[in-house]
């Protein structure tokens, strides 16, 4: 167990290393579409339905059009390209610059580019008021403190509401996380997070939020709760 004390800067720079580097290969394979491992194959098929979901809830919040969008930590694109074309004005921010690359490219051969806008820039130094934000993926790769001080960024972001995914804490996910069974050896590189409900519930009472809905997502090797939560 690691029990030095978490460093935020310290963090970030490994974040934004890995995934400029054997993070963007990995993860742009599997947000792409190139052949996969079965493997990895459920893990984009499971990070499709939560995508599906998270869209159908954004939705449903009835913004209207030209409502603006934060997608905290867009990875290749793939949900901002689904809000632009949607008729959102969404900001795009990613701590890699080989994501954002990869997002612009994917949005100008969409034909969506005007209706985002791409930044390389961090949950903790973005600026604006947004009307939504939305931060999939990302959060899984922060342990409680910095769990607790991103999501609060986050929350100064949004004028109402945040859907984001994290990995709450469940004996068996440890179990899996423990034996090195996420992902097998060769495919493991970043170390999921796993958040207690009591530090979610602490992270949430801080920044008065409260949890409007959640649904765990599980779909083979990808396990999420996605979570949409608003300003009390
Ligand atoms: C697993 S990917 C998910 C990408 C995208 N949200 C999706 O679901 O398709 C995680 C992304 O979060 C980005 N990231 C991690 N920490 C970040 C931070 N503090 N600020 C902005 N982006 C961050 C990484 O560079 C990476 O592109």
């Amino acid at each position: 167990m690691n029990s030095s004390p978490f460093n935020a800067e310290e963090h970030k720079k490994m974040l934004r290393s890995y995934f400029n580097g054997q993070g963007f290969q990995r993860w742009a394979s599997i947000y792409g579409d190139d052949k996969l491992s079965s493997v990895r194959n459920t893990v984009r098929q499971g990070h499709a339905v939560m995508m599906d979901r998270a869209f159908e809830w954004l939705q449903q919040l009835g913004l209207p059009k030209g409502a603006t969008v934060l997608d905290a930590g867009c990875g290749t694109g793939l949900f901002s390209i689904r809000l632009a074309k949607a008729g959102y004005k969404v900001k795009a921010v990613d701590i890699a610059s080989q994501m954002v690359d990869k997002a612009k490219s994917e949005a100008i051969r969409q034909g969506v580019d005007k209706n985002i806008e791409f930044e390389v820039n961090t949950i903790e130094s973005v600026s604006g008021k947004y009307d939504a934000v939305v931060c999939f993926d990302v959060l899984i790769h922060y342990p409680a403190e910095g769990f607790a001080q991103a999501f609060s960024n986050l929350s100064r972001l949004t004028k109402g509401t945040i859907i984001f995914t994290y990995a709450p804490y469940n004996n068996l996910l440890a179990l899996m996380h423990w034996a090195g069974g996420y992902f097998p050896k060769k495919e493991r590189r970043t170390t999921i997070q796993m958040i207690r409900d009591e530090e979610m519930k602490r992270a949430m009472n801080k920044d008065s939020m409260e949890v409007k809905k959640r649904e765990k997502i599980s779909f083979g090797f990808y396990h999420t709760m996605l979570m949409n939560a608003n300003h009390r």
